[in-house]
């Protein structure tokens, strides 16, 4: 397994990690036996190399932490791992920080969280007085790194002022369906030593190949994701054509090629959920696929040609399906 070069990390990076929001999440719809195969999929990820895994005290309620943590005991893989969790930022001053980053260890069974984000801005509460209580957590040991998600770079490089010391990482949506971050966060984090952390490097599934407008993936995640809507598929037609292309000069899998696509970036770690063992194995193998310079570029230029719909015309999409139902 690859790793990322140049950060200063308190533990090796894997190019490929494993995200968790789907461990006991109702909203993924993967129903009761996932719960098992969740902790196989995590001792399996530690075993193909695997050292960054993602987890929030929003996953599941703090079902996802659990899960992880359960996993890692069970195996005895807690050294292997570096382990990222988030705190979701409802009034986030610095005891409540504290207090929730504990309430997140504890729920791991963890002494130390490896990477501790605040999961999005919050809107109202500056980063001065967040980053207090992620310091505070730092002397005693309860965190080594500190990241954000969803944050601006403007905001990141607040964050790291008010921190008084690097935000390792900004975890944000980024892959061949959503681009923004190519054009300032990525590069920062390649000039200056972090880590862009990928979420949704499949868009969820939909650069995979598996769905299309006729057969959409129905849950409640995707139902509210305006890119499994039938004007998204129409649009990201060349798209998907060329990484089904490039996958196929590979000898890979469509998902494949778009991960192998998102790490290509350096400083670009990504982190795909898996539903199965399968998944994730596929997901692992990327790590060591080496997309051509061109293939890259080419993707790039479709990726940026895509017009993703807006998050509005999945919500009304999804009250019409309700409705119609009665
Ligand atoms: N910080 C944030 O705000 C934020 C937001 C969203 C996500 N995240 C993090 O990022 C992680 C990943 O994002 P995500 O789960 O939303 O989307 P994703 O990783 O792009 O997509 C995951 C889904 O794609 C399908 N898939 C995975 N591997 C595949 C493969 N090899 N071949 C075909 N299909 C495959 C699976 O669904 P099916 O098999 O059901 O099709 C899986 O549940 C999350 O688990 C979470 O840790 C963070």
């Amino acid at each position: 397994m690859r790793h990322v070069e140049g950060v200063p990390s308190a533990k090796p990076l894997s190019r490929i990690g494993l995200g968790t929001w789907q461990f006991g999440s109702r909203e993924w719809g993967y129903g009761e036996d996932y719960v098992a195969e969740a902790g196989r999929i995590v001792a399996r990820a530690v075993d193909l190399g695997i050292t960054l895994i993602d987890t929030a005290e929003a996953y599941g309620f703090g079902a996802s932490e659990r899960i992880v943590g359960d996993a890692l005991r069970e195996h005895d893989l807690r050294d292997q791992v570096y382990v990222a969790t988030k705190i979701f930022p409802f009034f986030p001053i610095a005891p409540v920080v504290v207090n929730r980053g504990r309430a997140s260890a504890e729920r791991l069974g963890v002494e130390t969280i490896d990477l501790y984000q605040v999961h999005q801005p919050n809107p109202v509460i500056k980063d001065g007085r967040t980053m207090p209580g992620m310091r505070q957590l730092q002397d005693a040991g309860v965190v080594t790194d500190v990241g954000v998600s969803n944050y601006s770079l403007a905001r990141w490089k607040d964050a790291e002022r008010q921190l008084g010391s690097p935000v390792l990482s900004n975890q944000v949506e980024f892959s061949l369906a959503a681009m923004d971050a190519l054009d300032d966060l990525v590069p920062y984090a390649a000039s200056v030593g972090r880590v862009v952390i990928a979420w949704s490097p499949l868009g969820q599934g939909f650069l995979s190949g598996r769905y299309d407008a006729d057969n959409r993936p129905a849950n409640g995640v995707r139902n509210m994701n305006p890119l499994f809507l039938p004007e998204s598929f129409e649009s990201a037609r060349e798209l998907l054509g060329t990484l089904r292309e490039v996958a196929g000069n590979h000898g890979v899998s469509m998902s494949q090629a778009a991960l192998a696509w998102v790490i290509a970036h350096p400083n670009v770690v990504a982190i795909p959920g898996a539903s199965s063992i399968e998944q994730l194995e596929k997901n692992a193998a990327a790590a060591e696929i080496d997309l051509a310079a061109d293939e890259v570029a080419e993707l790039t230029r479709q990726a940026r040609a895509f017009r993703r719909p807006a998050r509005t015309e999945a919500l009304k999409a999804s009250l019409a399906a309700r409705l119609h139902r009665g």
